[in-house]
């Protein structure tokens, strides 16, 4: 069974806390918040708890997992070397929704790295994900706590719907306030290459920690893509479409008999009764911190059809874009 536990997201210290920590040092699993999505833990130097990450999962073993840590001090026995790029993102971005890719350390298990010889840290700023690493007093292996190619929770709620039972424990800390994944930023490229845009886009990477970057998956001939590129990584079990044309999309498909939800923004036209329409923000950050969440919500209603009103192009979109094309993909 899966017991839930209420971890005050303020002030997390307290039994929950304790007893996840436990359950971590055993070699347990335990999904808890982050700012960006909920997180599916184990000890990430025991082979045998990371293992277990990816069969409840069902995560192909191709899959690097990334390292969660709560102290900087921590790098360095999880890396062989730590770029001088790294070290400024760090000071700039850590902790928050930033991940950086590094050579990594002997200490690594090789399940971790999917045997690439390179490990994936962050530091995540959550007081319950921090507090958590604090006294468990092991770097947290976790991937988002969905199961493989489905979409990340965003609440305890969304942990349960795909993994009750097959896990031991989950954190409640409520809604993440960013909604989507870190940004993984390989910084073993020059100039560091962003694998998976996130919260925190290449124009905050140049103005606040003076580091140039650029957009693609993991440099030719290395052993691992980004799995984050996997094609239908992120994606709603209905069909889902991404266009400019929605509501003529959302009346044809209801025409057709199939229940739809209509993922719109707020100035587009009102659909017809029957539709489950999803109002969303015009905000990217906002958009974001609710797209999952929508997304669950169509899903949980049984919707055949999701359609989704194309957001505007910009900058400031980037990670809200590539998202939305990895949940359209057939
Ligand atoms: O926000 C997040 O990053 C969440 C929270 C829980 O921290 N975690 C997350 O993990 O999204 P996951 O496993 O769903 O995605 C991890 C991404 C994948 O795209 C993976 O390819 C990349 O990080 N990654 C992990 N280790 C890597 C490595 N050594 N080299 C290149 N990419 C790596
Ligand atoms: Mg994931």
């Amino acid at each position: 069974m899966t017991r839930t536990l209420e971890a005050d997201p303020v002030a997390p210290l307290g039994a929950a806390l304790s007893e996840a920590a436990e359950v971590v040092r055993r070699g347990g699993l335990v999904a808890f918040p982050t700012e960006t999505v909920y997180g599916l833990g184990a000890n990430a130097l025991s082979p045998e708890a990371v293992r277990a990450i990816f069969e409840a999962k069902g995560r192909p073993a191709a899959n690097p997992i990334i390292v969660h840590i709560a102290d900087r001090s921590d790098v360095a026995r999880l890396t062989s070397r730590w770029p001088g790029v790294a070290e400024r993102i760090a000071r700039a971005f850590w902790p928050g929704p930033v991940t950086l890719v590094a050579p990594r350390s002997g200490q690594v298990p090789d399940v971790v790295t999917a045997g690439g010889e390179t490990v994936a840290l962050r530091m995540p700023a959550h007081p319950v994900a921090a507090a958590l690493i604090q006294a468990a007093g092991v770097p947290i292996a976790a991937p988002s706590a969905n199961r493989s190619a489905r979409i990340s929770p965003t609440t305890a709620a969304h942990v349960l719907s795909q993994l009750a039972g097959r896990i031991d424990l989950v954190l409640d800390g409520g809604a993440c306030a960013a909604g989507i994944e870190s940004t993984v930023i390989d910084t073993t490229t020059d100039p560091p290459t962003i694998l998976r845009p996130g919260p925190v886009s290449a124009e905050e990477l140049w103005n606040e920690a003076g580091v140039r970057s650029v957009a693609g998956s993991a440099a030719p001939g290395r052993p691992h893509r980004s799995p984050g590129a996997m094609a239908r990584h992120y994606a709603p079990s209905a069909r889902t479409i991404v266009t400019e044309a929605s509501e003529a999309c959302v009346y044809d498909e209801a025409a057709k008999g199939r229940p739809v939800a209509w993922l719109r923004f707020a100035r587009e036209a009102e659909p017809k009764p029957g539709v489950l329409q999803l109002t969303m923000p015009d905000d990217a950050n906002a958009y974001a911190a609710v797209l999952y969440a929508r997304l669950h919500q169509a899903e949980a209603a049984g919707v055949e059809v999701i359609v989704i009103s194309q957001p505007p192009s910009g900058s400031h979109w980037t990670a809200v874009l590539d998202r939305l094309s990895r949940a359209s993909r057939a």
